[in-house]
């Protein structure tokens, strides 16, 4: 989780795209989705497909009933905002 409110603006998330390093978010929060892809049932390959994007919109396209914020709580790194 976090301890501090962690503003990350998108050209942070955006670096965070690979294999052993991925951040993806989603509804707003950005979450490190790096511990979890070995467990995705849908598999690393799709699920690396939104590391260091917005993934908001494939996730409710896959499976908008899986309650992420539940399941990825520990990943939670922040918030995603514009850049400035
Ligand atoms: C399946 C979680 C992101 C593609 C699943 C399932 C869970 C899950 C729990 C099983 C759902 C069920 O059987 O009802 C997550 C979480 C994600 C995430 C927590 C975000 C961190 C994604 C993304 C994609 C994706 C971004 C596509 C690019 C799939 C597919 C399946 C699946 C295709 C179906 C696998 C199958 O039934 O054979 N995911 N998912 N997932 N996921 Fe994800």
């Amino acid at each position: 989780g976090v301890d501090t409110l962690s503003r990350i603006p998108m050209s942070v998330l955006k670096q965070h795209n690979k294999r052993d390093d991925a951040w993806s978010a989603f509804n707003g929060k950005v979450y490190n989705i790096t511990p979890y892809l070995p467990y995705h049932p849908g598999g690393e390959k799709e699920l690396m497909r939104v590391a260091g994007r917005d993934g908001s919109k494939l996730f409710a396209l896959t499976h908008g009933w899986v309650n992420i914020d539940y399941m990825l709580d520990e990943c939670l790194v922040g918030f995603l905002v514009p850049d400035s």
